[in-house]
């Protein structure tokens, strides 16, 4: 055995140490890695983004049923409500009892259609002990729509 030889076995167990050092690290940064990457994986219960507050509800009425609302409120309400009787009957679900063929002459001239003998008109007439609801010859046929698509809502 040379010097050489000598040398190389002394030095065996201590590159097998080393080996297994780097071995070892190598595994521990590999186990790091996948760690990392599984929790990346992970969905989170709570998002790091908090999503913004819910908007409150607010009962948004269409550019329609504001018309309506307003017309409603101007022309209708000292003797209708949506939901009750008052010196007329209540008007929310009134499309679903007539047609639009019927509702708007009615709203424009119910006077004419009780004088007509239309059989629906002179019924609610005498149910309402014969109380004349006012004429609207200037509503347009838009701004009927507009009352109905109101009062259906219901609000
Ligand atoms: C002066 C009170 C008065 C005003 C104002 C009034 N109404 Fe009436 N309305 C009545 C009465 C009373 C009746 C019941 C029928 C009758 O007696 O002529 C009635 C009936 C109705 C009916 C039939 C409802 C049903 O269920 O049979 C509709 C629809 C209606 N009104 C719509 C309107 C609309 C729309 C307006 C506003 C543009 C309006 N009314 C304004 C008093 C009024």
């Amino acid at each position: 055995m040379d010097s050489q030889e000598k040398i190389a076995k002394t030095l065996e167990p201590l590159t097998k140490v080393i080996a297994y050092v780097f071995g070892f690290l190598i595994t521990v940064v590999a186990i790091c890695f996948m760690l990392v990457f599984y929790i990346g994986t992970i969905p989170s219960a709570t998002p790091v983004e908090t999503s913004p507050a819910p908007e409150p509800v607010v009962v948004e009425l269409t550019e329609q049923e504001q018309l309506g609302k307003s017309l409603f409120n101007s022309n209708c309400a000292a003797c209708h409500k949506l939901n009750r009787k008052a010196v007329g009957p209540a008007l929310a679900g009134v499309t679903d009892k007539y047609e639009r063929e019927w509702l708007y002459p009615w709203i424009k001239n119910s006077a004419a259609m009780i004088a007509a003998g239309d059989p629906r008109a002179v019924a609610i007439y005498n149910e309402y002990n014969q109380s004349n609801m006012n004429a609207f010859p200037l509503l347009s046929d838009e701004e009927i729509e507009a009352i109905l698509v109101y009062t259906d809502t219901g609000k």
